[in-house]
């Protein structure tokens, strides 16, 4: 990404905080609630800044009208994203102008406070932030030394020190008989550090509450359960045929949702990490037999950014390898008896059993529906299918089995995990969807379109069959019912261009949204029983994660 201009550098920080924590980016934009800013910087360059559901947008170049007009030199840019200073610090006379009605100004601060304290702290971000300031040492300003800045004097007048803390600065501007709100933040703490997964000790071991870089966090923890997987599955003969196989999709690279979300339930529960391995080995176990045997009856060509299995090995020994996942994974479970005892291990086994019948039968329901070559036209039938065939092996049951491994066995409060985490299933479902028809491929790691080709009955094609003119459904029934090997390039383009055309994909985004949005609800609500700490941070960073993810 080309940092060299202010803009690029503010679009680059918030696109690094909504992949690697999306939680403090879904607070920030509360904060920000319905204004859209006008950023102007020092350099030249111009940046806009809307909130949209949990998601903040920036882009290059400004929007014909912004509530708040935000004109920084480089100095004033000095209060953003220092990890070494408060991120509200006294600020240079001429060097920040904002412009607007004060509760926009004031949102607009909250907004930008927040993402400093909590986000300043993410290494990614500082790398983009050290980066920028080394190569551009002169703009730099030593704002406690006014003599330095007075042999700048010329590059943005008048060179004056203000001695206003920015926020006292913004508030001396606005009517001073409002009260100030400002949510309860804390708005003169220093920044956090986030964990990265490079610091000697993770965040479940520190004193206090801390986000963290999720994407460290999913990394470190699917790198602990294929070390598992790698320890399950036999190191004998038949390799080439066999072993070798159910191999060959677990030490690609994946996500690994489900692994974090199983350990950091147990960890937020009370339990240790370690105590949770096994279980999450034996969900990515299934996961990556489900995908198997998934791209067989899809006819799929890539996952995980290389060839399928079939596609490589054949149909009959990827079947093969498939079930053979499947049967280790309930091994890895049994395996784990000596440790969680009786009861733990039996609860778990019931678990896998539900997911399994559920898994099995959502997947049958949605093949059911291109085989009969039939669109449902309820989004209600498309949540139901996707709850099935998704929600629970990829996110109500690592759950509900983190939480076993914690010894909560009570099923009310395994119960809770479920409404919250249907509706973030379902939304990372539909994630997945769109990213296929407008995703970048070679993160994506599936062929592009690839959905269209298989007829998939997504969010997009049931709006698209529901509001599209009669012409246009016909055109698309019949490029529905040719066979796989008929359909090219060209009719899935065909259908890309009308999905865009009746606005099916902004439509899907947009339910998406709203599904995360009451998983994050739920969260809060139905999982209030369990403390705020490092681990429920994490579930919460998954929470939002669903929809902001780019792979
Ligand atoms: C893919 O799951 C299958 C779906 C349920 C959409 P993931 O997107 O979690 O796959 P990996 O493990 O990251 O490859
Ligand atoms: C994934 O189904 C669900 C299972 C593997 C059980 P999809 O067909 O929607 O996922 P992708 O697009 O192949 O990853
Ligand atoms: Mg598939």
């Amino acid at each position: 990404m080309e940092t060299e201009r202010a803009a690029a550098l503010l679009i680059a920080t918030v696109e690094a905080l909504s992949s690697r924590a999306p939680a403090i980016v879904a607070a920030a934009a509360v904060e920000l609630g319905p204004f859209t800013l006008g950023l102007h910087f020092g350099d030249g360059s111009k940046a806009a800044l809307s909130a949209r559901h949990s998601r903040l947008w920036a882009t290059e170049g400004l929007p014909g009208e912004s509530a708040v007009e935000v004109y920084f030199d480089d100095r004033g840019m000095n209060l953003l994203f220092d990890l070494a200073r408060k991120p509200v610090d006294e600020i240079w006379a001429g060097s920040l102008d904002v412009r607007g009605e004060r509760e926009a100004v004031l949102a607009s601060w909250r907004c930008f406070s927040l993402l400093a304290q909590r986000g300043a702290g993410l290494r990614a971000v500082q790398a983009l932030w050290q980066d920028w300031r080394a190569r551009q040492p002169q703009r730099w300003g030593r704002p406690s030394t006014p003599r330095d800045v007075v042999s700048e004097a010329g590059t943005w007048p008048p060179p004056r020190h203000s001695r206003w803390s920015a926020l006292e600065y913004l508030d001396r501007r606005s009517p001073a008989d409002l009260a100030v709100d400002y949510n309860g933040l804390p708005m003169t703490q220093p920044a956090y550090a986030l964990w990265d997964g490079r610091n000697s000790s993770a965040w479940w071991a520190w004193p206090t509450v801390q986000d963290n870089d999720l994407l460290e966090t999913m990394k470190a923890f699917k790198m602990r359960v294929v070390e598992e997987i790698l320890d399950i599955i036999p190191k004998r003969e038949p390799a080439a045929e066999l072993y070798d196989l159910m191999r060959a999709y677990p030490v690609r690279e994946g996500k690994g949702l489900r692994p974090t979300l199983t350990i950091a339930t147990c960890v937020a529960l009370g339990g240790r990490a370690e105590e949770a391995v096994r279980a999450a080995a034996a969900i990515e176990l299934f996961h990556n037999g489900f995908l198997i045997h998934d791209d067989i009856a899809d006819e799929s060509e890539s996952r995980r950014g290389k060839p399928t299995l079939h596609a490589e090995h054949g149909v009959a020994l990827a079947v093969n390898a498939g079930d053979g996942l499947n049967l280790f994974a309930v091994d890895a479970v049994l395996s784990n008896l000596p440790t969680l005892g009786l009861a733990r291990t039996l609860a778990l086994i019931h678990e896998i059993m539900h997911m399994c019948r559920e898994t099995v039968e959502g997947q049958a329901v949605e093949l059911g529906w291109i085989h009969r070559n039939a669109v449902p036209r309820h989004d209600a039938d498309y949540f139901s299918m996707s709850t099935q065939k998704t929600g629970w092996y990829t996110c109500i049951t690592p759950c509900r089995m983190g939480a076993v491994c914690a010894g909560v066995g009570a099923p009310e409060l395994l119960d809770r995990f479920n409404a919250a985490f249907r509706a973030i299933g379902v939304a990372f479902q539909i994630q997945d969807d769109v990213l296929n028809l407008i995703g970048e491929e070679a993160l994506y790691g599936k062929e592009s379109l690839g959905d269209l080709l298989e007829g998939k009955r997504t969010v997009m094609m049931i709006h698209l069959f529901r509001t599209a003119d009669p012409r246009t459904r016909e055109a698309m029934s019949r490029i529905n019912k040719l066979p796989r090997v008929k359909k090219g390039r060209e009719h899935a383009e065909e259908m890309l261009a009308a999905m865009k055309r009746f606005g099916s994909i902004d439509y899907a985004i947009e339910v998406a949204d709203k599904l995360a949005l009451e998983g994050v609800t739920r969260f809060e609500s139905d999982l209030s029983f369990i403390p705020d700490n490092e681990a429920k941070a994490v579930l919460r960073q998954i929470a939002h994660y669903v929809t902001t993810r780019a792979l």
